[in-house]
């Protein structure tokens, strides 16, 4: 399934969050957006997937979810939001409850999702036993479980530590390899964006606009090795000069705002 979000512009009130931001997201491929905060992105990812109706432009998809798929557009946040009074498969049956009836139908999709993220040891423990990338490693089982034609992740790795991150990526890039799901990414993370990406949408700070649109041109498979280390690290600078001047501006425009007061 392909997303094409086609000048989106959006308004809370009277505050403008975002304007004209048009970019696709193709099947298959991982699409980041980084940006100042409050530029916007995460209420970009709620209108990508229907929960806000935007104020300008559409986002519309091409190509059927597949048939099995019980939603197709699935979140994930930064924190995996589980149910503390849930066990570890318990909540990501919460995914399942009112789509699958049959609850041997529902434990053999639960035992899937927990083997593919390695948590089957885990099954009956409860969130606060688990370390945050194991709750993490939650939220995204409850989400494959639900077999989405697009995940739609918002600063999923934010919340854990460097470590945690370094191997949840290389969990999630695996799986991805796999099941070849069509992902829009947030960050604010430069390594994750040239990492997990085929392509990086940069926004510009509020009312984000498409700064500029980067092709990672690497397979993903192979960003992981030596030789990609040098391409990917140039990327990253590329990138964080993209944001630096959004910030030099902002700075600048304070400085007029303050020189006008005096
Ligand atoms: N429901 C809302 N009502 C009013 N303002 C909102 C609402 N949601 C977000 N905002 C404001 O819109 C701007 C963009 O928010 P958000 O999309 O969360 O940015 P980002 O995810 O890039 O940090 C922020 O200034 C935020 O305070
Ligand atoms: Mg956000």
């Amino acid at each position: 399934m392909e997303l094409q979000l086609h000048e989106i512009g959006h308004d809370f009130g009277p505050l403008t969050v975002l304007d004209g931001v048009s970019f696709r997201v193709g099947a298959s491929e991982i699409v980041s957006v980084i940006g100042p905060s409050g530029c916007g992105k995460s209420t970009l990812l709620a209108i990508a997937g229907g929960i806000v109706a935007p104020s300008r432009g559409a986002a519309f998809t091409l190509g059927a979810a597949p048939a099995d798929s019980l939603n197709p557009f699935t979140f994930v946040f930064q924190d995996a939001a589980l149910l503390p009074w849930r066990s570890v498969a318990g909540n990501v049956s919460l995914a399942l409850e009112d789509r699958v009836r049959s609850k041997s139908a529902r434990a053999k999709i639960i035992d899937e999702a927990l083997e593919l993220t390695g948590l089957s040891a885990f099954a009956q423990a409860y969130p606060k036993q688990l370390s945050g990338g194991m709750r993490q490693r939650v939220g995204i089982a409850r989400a494959l479980a639900a077999r989405p034609a697009f995940l739609l992740m918002d600063e999923p790795l934010s919340a854990v530590d460097a470590q945690t991150r370094e191997l949840l990526m290389e969990e999630f890039l695996a799986l991805w390899l796999r099941d070849r799901i069509s992902i829009l990414y947030v960050t604010h993370n430069l390594d994750e964006a040239v990492r997990l990406s085929d392509r990086i949408v940069v926004l510009s700070r509020r009312p984000g606009r498409v700064r500029d649109i980067i092709e990672v041109m690497i397979p993903q498979a192979e960003r992981g090795r030596a030789s990609a280390a040098r391409e990917l690290a140039t990327l990253q600078d590329r990138l964080w000069n993209l944001l630096r001047s959004e910030a030099r501006n902002a700075d600048r425009e304070l400085l007029a705002l303050e020189g006008a007061d005096a």
